[in-house]
């Protein structure tokens, strides 16, 4: 997909963080601003296998997946520099940060318990979820992948009255802000 006149991406921006942080939505409305091309490494995971994640995880299993998704994360990741929102569990494989770090800009969406929980409870979409407490295990995944997602390079934390439009804006600000070298104007 072709970029905005007189911008350029020089990285891939990555959106890292929790399952419900809003790394799709907010995701794809930045790339439609920044005139870029947007991934969904999930959806690319699905698209390729055709079958769903829960499907593979179902089947295969999720070191299965784990290494479909470091395949498909390293695909994109070879390509034009775009957009790429990842699965919650991408960013704890040191394998794909560093993929992620060689390519793009990992920014962490920080996002609180509640909201997150607002978000994924009604959807049966996630495997990781389906336990007998699946707000406990939401819980306890926050906890152990908080510190790692922290060492992505920018965090941004997402506020709970925000609109997806809201969101992407002050995440292009972030980024042009802290990291003027990601997003490049060119001659016109
Ligand atoms: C996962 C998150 C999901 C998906 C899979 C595993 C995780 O992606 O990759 O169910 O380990 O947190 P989203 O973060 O897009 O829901």
């Amino acid at each position: 997909m072709g970029q905005k006149a007189g911008l350029r991406l020089t990285r891939h921006i990555v959106l890292v963080g929790m399952m419900g942080a809003g790394k799709t939505a907010v995701g794809s409305e930045t790339a439609r601003r920044l005139g870029v091309s947007f991934i969904d490494s999930d959806a690319a995971i699905e698209a390729a296998a055709a079958m769903t994640i829960s499907e593979i995880f179902a089947r295969d299993g999720e070191t299965f997946f784990r290494d479909r998704e470091t395949q498909v994360l390293s695909r994109i990741l070879h390509g034009p520099p775009g957009v790429v929102s990842t699965g919650g569990g991408a960013w704890m494989r040191p394998e794909n940060r560093a993929l992620i770090r060689e390519y793009g800009l990992a920014v962490w969406i920080d996002c609180d318990l509640e909201t997150l929980w607002q978000r994924v409870r009604q959807r049966p979409t996630r495997p990781l979820l389906q336990t007998p407490d699946p707000k406990g295990t939401l819980a306890t995944l926050i906890q152990t992948r908080s510190p790692v997602y922290a060492k992505a390079d920018l965090v941004f934390q997402s506020r709970a009255g925000d609109t997806v439009e809201a969101a992407s804006t002050r995440m292009i600000d972030m980024i042009q802000t802290s990291r003027p070298d990601i997003c490049e104007r060119t001659a016109r």
